[in-house]
Formats: structure tokens, C-alpha cells, sequence
């Protein structure tokens, strides 16, 4: 049977084994999708493993996904931009490709809740892996207007001034934001520490999308905080999860899985519904 898995570190506990169980059994694909969890300095010689034991792809997440980007043999466009491999795929001539559906999946999980990118200003918090990995498959959106802030503000900039070619975006600090934005996409990794990035409350409004990559068995600390603010759309960032995972399955078998009822059982199996 053909094998997959997901590297990581900590890994006990992805979501992906469940995930593409579901996916493989929907579009009746002969596959097995594991964990493992190799040291720290062990991941290049783990991987070089599992692919010389005949796994034909991989999944790649914290704190692998640089260190994957400089293993492979070949890199897509996306995964070129986005500085990082989540996904690997053993082709037919035995080129171990690497690719990044993070972004797309991002994209993906916001118009599937209805939200517009074309024409809209968007702001993103946070300027490490996460936004850098969302950056071009948003611009590909035709935002008006794509603004980064970041605690550390020197990287938002350096972010920007290395997407510029692909559209409209700029670095602002916390302090300089100025609204409307019709969508803020929380990149940060504050929710994990349950803090908040320090946005200040005027620049919610109702009519605001509030979408945090993080997410939990209860709202985020940055999505409690948008609703106390009056949010009314806020998402988190399983249905991200759910949709990077479809589009790796896509790269890996050339069958796109239906995500609605694979995200709904997920939720079920976390005891959020
Ligand atoms: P990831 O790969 O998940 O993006 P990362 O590269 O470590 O992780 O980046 C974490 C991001 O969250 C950074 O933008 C970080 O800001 P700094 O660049 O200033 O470190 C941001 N971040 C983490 N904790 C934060 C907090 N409490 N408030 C605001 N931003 C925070």
C-alpha cells in the first residue's frame, strides 16, 4: 500500500493521519498516512529513509517545513516564494519534489466562508513562516490593498519589499494602522502563548472578517477579542488545515477530495461541535 506520513516536532498530535484516512476513503485511494516524530538534527537523515523504504510522499510541519525547502530536488513556484516545503511528493522519475499548499489552503478556506479578497484591504498580522506562506496566493487575489504589521517591524518590511513585484503591499507598525481593513488575518503565533497581537480595538467593526491561522477546541484569544469588539465573522484556522491538506492530497494522487463533510467530522472528533 502506498505511504505517507507527516514529519514534525511535536507531531502526536496533527489532525493530518485523520484528515487523509477520510480523504483516501471518500475518493476510494489505496493509501496509509502515519506520524513521525524524528529529533530535531535527525529530520534530513528520517526523511532520506522513509522515501529510500518506498514512501511516495509527505506532509511537513513545525519545525521542519525551512529545513524540508533546502532537502528536496526540485521546487515549485509557490514553495520558492513561500521559503518552505509542507509537502513532498516522490514523482515517477524518483525527483523528490517540494511543494507549499499553506497559502492556497488559506485562500481556499476564506472563499469557501464567502469572503471576498478582490478589491478588499486586507491586513496581516505577523511576518514569520505563516505570512510569508500566505502572501503570494493572496496577492494572486487582486487585493487593493495588502498591509503587514509585525511587533518586529524590520521584517514586515523586509516581507514586503520582497513581494512587491506581485502586488499592492506595504509594512505599517502597529501603531501607524489606520481602517478600514475589511479582512485581518491573525499569522502570529501569539494565540498559541493566548496573547494578543497589540492591534487597537477602533479598527474592528462589523462588517470586519476576522480569520486567525490558530485554532482550538474554544475561540482563539485574538478571535474572543474581535468579537468582544463587535466581529461578526471570524473564522479559525482548521478549515486552513483541512484545505492544505486536500490540496497536498491533489499534488500526491490527482483526485481533489471534497473538504465540507471532512472538515465537519474533524470538528466532531475535536468536541467542537
Ligand atoms: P510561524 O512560522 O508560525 O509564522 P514564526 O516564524 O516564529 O512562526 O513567526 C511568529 C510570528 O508571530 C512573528 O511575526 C512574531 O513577531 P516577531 O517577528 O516580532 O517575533 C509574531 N508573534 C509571536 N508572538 C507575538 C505576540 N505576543 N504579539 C505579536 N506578535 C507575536
Amino acid at each position: 500500500m502506498d505511504r505517507y506520513l507527516v514529519f514534525g516536532h511535536p507531531v502526536r498530535h496533527s489532525k493530518s493521519p485523520f484528515i487523509h484516512t477520510l480523504f483516501a476513503r471518500q475518493t476510494q485511494q489505496e493509501l496509509e498516512y502515519g506520524l513521525a516524530e524524528p529529533a530535531i538534527d535527525e529530520f534530513a537523515n528520517a526523511l532520506q529513509v522513509f522515501f529510500a523504504q518506498g514512501g511516495k510522499g509527505c506532509n511537513v510541519t513545525v519545525p521542519f517545513k525551512e529545513q524540508a525547502f533546502t532537502l528536496v530536488d526540485r521546487l515549485s513556484p509557490r514553495a520558492k516564494r513561500a521559503g518552505a516545503v509542507n509537502t513532498i511528493k516522490l514523482t515517477d522519475d524518483g525527483v523528490l519534489l517540494g511543494d507549499n499548499t499553506d497559502g492556497a489552503g488559506l485562500v481556499a478556506d476564506l472563499k469557501s466562508h464567502g469572503v471576498t479578497l478582490a478589491d478588499s484591504r486586507i491586513l496581516l498580522l505577523g511576518a514569520g513562516g505563516a505570512a510569508r506562506g500566505a502572501l503570494a496566493p493572496l496577492l494572486a487575489e487582486l487585493p487593493s490593498e495588502l498591509v503587514i504589521a509585525n511587533r518586529t517591524h524590520t521584517k514586515a518590511q523586509q516581507l514586503a519589499a520582497e513581494f512587491c513585484d506581485l502586488g499592492p503591499v506595504t509594512a505599517q507598525t502597529y501603531e501607524q494602522l489606520a481602517g478600514p481593513f475589511d479582512l485581518v488575518i491573525n499569522s502570529t503565533s501569539a494565540s498559541l502563548q493566548g496573547e494578543l497581537p497589540p492591534l487597537v480595538p477602533a479598527l474592528i467593526h462589523t462588517d470586519i472578517a476576522i480569520y486567525d491561522m490558530m485554532y482550538g477546541a474554544s475561540d482563539t484569544a485574538f478571535i474572543s477579542w474581535a468579537k468582544q469588539h463587535g466581529a461578526r465573522q471570524t473564522m479559525d484556522g482548521l478549515g486552513m488545515l483541512v484545505e492544505q491538506a486536500a490540496e497536498a492530497f491533489t499534488v500526491w494522487r490527482g483526485i481533489r477530495p471534497g473538504t465540507k463533510q471532512v472538515l465537519r467530522e474533524l470538528k466532531r472528533n475535536l468536541g467542537v461541535i
